[in-house]
């Protein structure tokens, strides 16, 4: 076993955030298994594509051959797996994505890590870790006064995206219970941030309003989730993985509930703020449209075990972190226009035609 962390998914949101991270902070390498679909984009890794402690192979979790000889080539002491479909409004469109990555590719992941993991020698399979970090969508829809999700919420998801990602985490867990597998979960909360490709909220909304289009809130845009800075989410990954237990899951969140309409308001008055006003309020763009089919109507994580168990916190307040995240998109043109190809528009125009 070498001093390697397997990365799937690697070229995406987090999952770059997570490998910038590490690189800046860690001696370990990084391989980065990745199939770039829509979501991938290795402009995000440019700062670290030519370090020799790094290297990127395209491919598909789902396929088994290229996983195993992975594996063996690299002989990594732990996998930290982002991979996945993570859109739920395209979710709702196309599941079939969503089965094949996150329930089907997880799948593959498991059954060769397993093989790989059950030839290491004793002392190599105890610290060996399979780290799979999936979400707060996976325990369902909250009430206004009920108490945020714990790690033994029960799993209640409503769309084909949290369902997937339920799925898996219901493998992953098998995997511990069944054959040992050394494994831990993380279920996070939205994450916003730098390199977020512009179809979630809040960079679709500072692009929108930085280019004075329509702002589209979904129903009546009181949905609430709880918001964590994608570096703080990266960290506390780096600690499940370093200092968590074998088999358990850890909550994180950001401890910071906010309405959907509340964020929109915060991004336009940010974005008037650093890119200077023409004459009107942004917040003059904010156009409620036709709610999302199930809309879960509010998410919280309660993160106290991560805390008292592994001593994580967030260290971004969501006032520090929004204004980071609204100035990276505006300073950042090169990287949006590069991942805002044909696809994109593509997206955008069927997502919001009607
Ligand atoms: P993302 O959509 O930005 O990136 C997903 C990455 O996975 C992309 O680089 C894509 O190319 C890759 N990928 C997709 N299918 C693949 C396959 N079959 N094989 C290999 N690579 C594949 O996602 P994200 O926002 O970075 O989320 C990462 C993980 O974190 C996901 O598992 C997601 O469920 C979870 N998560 C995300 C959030 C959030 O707010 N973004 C919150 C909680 C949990
Ligand atoms: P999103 O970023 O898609 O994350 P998730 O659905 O995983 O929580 O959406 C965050 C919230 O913002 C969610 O309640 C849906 C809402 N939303 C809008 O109101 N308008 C939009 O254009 C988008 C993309 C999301």
């Amino acid at each position: 076993m070498e001093n390697v962390i397997l990365v799937t998914g690697g070229a995406g949101f987090i999952g770059s955030n997570f490998i910038l991270h590490r690189m800046e902070r860690d001696p370990d390498s990084i391989v980065n298994l990745d199939k770039l679909t829509y979501a991938g984009n290795l402009r995000s890794l440019e700062a670290i594509a030519h370090d020799q402690r790094y290297e990127f192979v395209r491919g598909d979790i789902a396929d088994r051959e290229l996983v195993r000889s992975l594996l063996d080539r690299r002989r990594p002491r732990a996998v930290v797996h982002f991979a996945a479909e993570s859109h739920v409004d395209r979710s709702i469109r196309g599941p079939d994505d969503f089965i094949h990555t996150n329930i089907d590719g997880t799948f593959a992941l498991l059954e060769e890590v397993r093989a790989y993991w059950g030839n290491l020698d004793r002392q190599e399979q105890a610290a060996f870790r399979f780290l799979h970090v999936s979400t707060d969508e996976v325990f369902g829809s909250l009430g206004p006064g009920d108490p945020a999700f714990s790690e033994t919420t029960p799993y209640a998801p409503n769309s084909p995206y949290a369902a997937s990602k339920a799925a898996s985490d219901h493998l992953v867990r098998a995997y511990h219970h069944t054959y040992g597998l050394p494994v831990l979960t993380t279920n996070c909360s939205n994450n916003y941030g730098p390199l977020q490709f512009p179809e979630k909220l809040i960079p679709l909304m500072i692009l929108n309003a930085r280019e004075g289009k329509p702002l589209p809130v979904y129903g009546d845009g009181q949905n609430v989730r709880d918001w964590l800075y994608v570096e703080d989410h990266c960290e506390a990954i780096a600690i499940v993985l370093a200092t968590g237990v074998s088999g358990e899951t850890y909550n994180i969140g950001g401890w910071n509930e906010k309405r959907n309409i509340e964020i929109v308001e915060i991004v336009c008055d940010l974005v008037d703020e650093i890119a200077g006003r023409r004459g009107k309020s942004r917040r003059d763009l904010i156009t409620f449209v036709k709610d999302r089919p199930g809309h879960d109507r509010r998410y919280a994580m309660n993160a106290s075990k991560i805390e008292r168990e592994l001593g994580w916190r967030p260290r971004e307040t969501f006032e520090s972190g929004i204004r980071k995240t609204v100035r990276w998109y505006l300073e950042n043109d090169s990287w949006v226009r590069d991942v805002t190809s044909g696809t994109y528009r593509q997206w955008i125009e069927t997502q919001y035609s009607s």
